[in-house]
């Protein structure tokens, strides 16, 4: 069977990455996280208390981005260090939406997609993976959700991990990141013409994961 590119995108809590993790283990294809990507550069950033777009520019040479697996989960590496706990939390997701209006920050994570691609057989998730990084992926699905079941979602994820979230705070959170991700100059996040829309409001997780392998099947 041919491999193929999947490409996914669509807003923040949307639960892509379970999507996309599920759909790479039905395929049997590798899975790229690339929002932990912007979140990787966005912790360094934060780390090193950089704010400015021109010293963020020049620090990039010295960062590198990368997976591991652990325990068989994939974490996602900063200079050979996995920060995968350290990158899920607002304050990074935050840094990471302002970090991915830089052109140059994109135009760095972008190729490194692309290099990841080559060989197909990969299921990418993000926010310009059908538009900007594989324009030409077999398979395009645009994930989206109403902002206050995404709120719900991210609320339920944060208290699974022991903070106390205010909900009218994360539920403004969704949509002034929903804002900056599709108002930002540079590849903002819009769906591609040839993606297929899956909205995920209604649906189980097995509804839709049902309706995805379907498209899946279909598209190979
Ligand atoms: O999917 P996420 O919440 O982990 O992504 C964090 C931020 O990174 C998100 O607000 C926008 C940015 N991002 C992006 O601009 N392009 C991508 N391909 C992935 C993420």
């Amino acid at each position: 069977m041919n491999k193929i590119i999947v490409a996914i995108d669509g807003f923040s809590s949307c639960g892509k990455s379970t999507i996309a993790k599920a759909l790479a283990k039905y395929a049997g294809y590798t899975y790229v996280d690339t929002g932990a990507m912007y979140r990787a550069i966005a912790l360094y950033m934060l780390r090193k208390h950089i704010t400015d777009t021109p010293e963020i520019v020049a620090a990039l040479p010295k960062i590198q981005v990368g997976f591991v697996l652990t325990d068989g989960a994939q974490h996602v590496t900063l200079n050979g260090e996995d920060v995968e706990s350290q990158i899920r939390t607002l304050e990074v997701g935050n840094r990471a939406s302002e970090i991915s209006t830089i052109k140059e920050v994109r135009a760095f994570l972008v190729a490194q997609q692309q290099v990841m691609g080559e060989q197909k057989g990969i299921v990418m998730d993000g926010r310009d993976i059908g538009t900007v990084v594989f324009p030409k992926a077999e398979l395009k699905l645009f994930l989206t959700a109403t902002p206050e079941v995404r709120a719900q979602r991210r609320f339920d994820e944060l208290v699974e991990k022991g903070e106390k979230p205010d909900f009218k705070a994360v539920l403004e959170d969704v949509n002034a990141r929903d804002y900056r991700d599709t108002h930002r100059a540079e590849s903002p996040l819009r769906q591609a013409e040839d993606a297929i829309v899956v909205d995920n409001s209604n649906l189980t997780r097995e509804q839709q994961m049902e309706v995805i392998y379907d498209l899946f099947d279909r598209h190979q």
